[in-house]
């Protein structure tokens, strides 16, 4: 595991560009695995701004998403594919018909696992997932004591996360309680893993992932069984790092 500690949201999300910018060059039709939230606003407008540059050029880029609000639309404002597509996709040279996100509308839950779980697999390995990591630990939507061996499924948010996540939504009683999100063995078969955070929130849950006990109840800690994995956490996230 390589860990950057930088000073700042600034120098993480460039650091972090790097990494995917690295992955997309040196494999131009690479299958990246993304993750939405703050923590990577900061890298996809660095990627837009060095496409605008004419250094990176996504047209052979696959990318499938960790996750999706059960119940919202992909126009509705906060749902992830319309993150995915104001902050990334409507900005760069990507062909969306090779970008994968959950149906959030699916009418039936498990068929939608079933079928973006044989999606992620048809897609091969992603090259890079990109992770964020929840102040209780989660990555993607896998919530603290969901099982570390499961791949795409429904979950029920916990209290924690609804929490964080209502500063998105008019209200708490807005932010939909079910997610759909790639399992923990989705995310593992990646071939290289990229972690970002960011603010002093994540302090903990970082530290508990990267140097704690590997536990369903921390599932960021199933990072320390990944054979390659860069974290890049500014110095508020990286303050309790050894
Ligand atoms: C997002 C995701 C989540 C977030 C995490 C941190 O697709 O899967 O695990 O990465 O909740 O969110 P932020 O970055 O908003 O603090």
């Amino acid at each position: 595991m390589t860990i950057y500690k930088v000073k700042d949201y600034g120098e993480m999300s460039r650091k972090a560009a790097d990494v995917i910018a690295a992955q997309v060059v040196l494999k131009p039709d690479c299958v990246l695995g993304l993750a939405t939230g703050s923590s990577p606003e900061g890298m996809y407008k660095e990627l837009v701004r060095r496409y605008e540059e004419g250094v990176l050029d996504f047209s052979k880029v696959t990318t499938v998403n960790l996750d999706e609000y059960k119940g919202l639309a992909p126009q509705h404002e906060q749902s992830y594919r319309r993150f995915m597509d104001s902050n990334l996709f409507d900005h760069v040279n990507i062909d969306k018909s090779r970008t994968f996100v959950p149906n959030g509308l699916a009418e039936d839950s498990e068929q939608e696992c079933r079928d973006y779980e044989q999606l992620l697999v048809r897609q091969g390995r992603q090259d890079i997932q990109l992770l964020g990591i929840g102040n209780n630990g989660h990555i993607g939507f896998n919530e603290p004591g969901d099982c570390f061996l499961c791949d795409t499924h429904c979950v029920a948010l916990a209290p924690s996360t609804i929490e964080a996540n209502k500063r998105f939504f008019a209200s708490e009683a807005d932010v939909p309680r079910y997610a759909y999100s790639m399992g923990i063995r989705s995310i593992m078969r990646a071939k290289k893993i990229l972690l970002v955070a960011s603010g002093e929130a994540k302090a903990n849950a970082l530290k508990e992932a990267l140097y704690g006990p590997v536990t369903p109840q921390v599932p960021g800690s199933i990072l320390q069984l990944h054979p390659d994995v860069v974290v890049v956490a500014d110095a508020a996230a990286g303050s309790k790092l050894p």
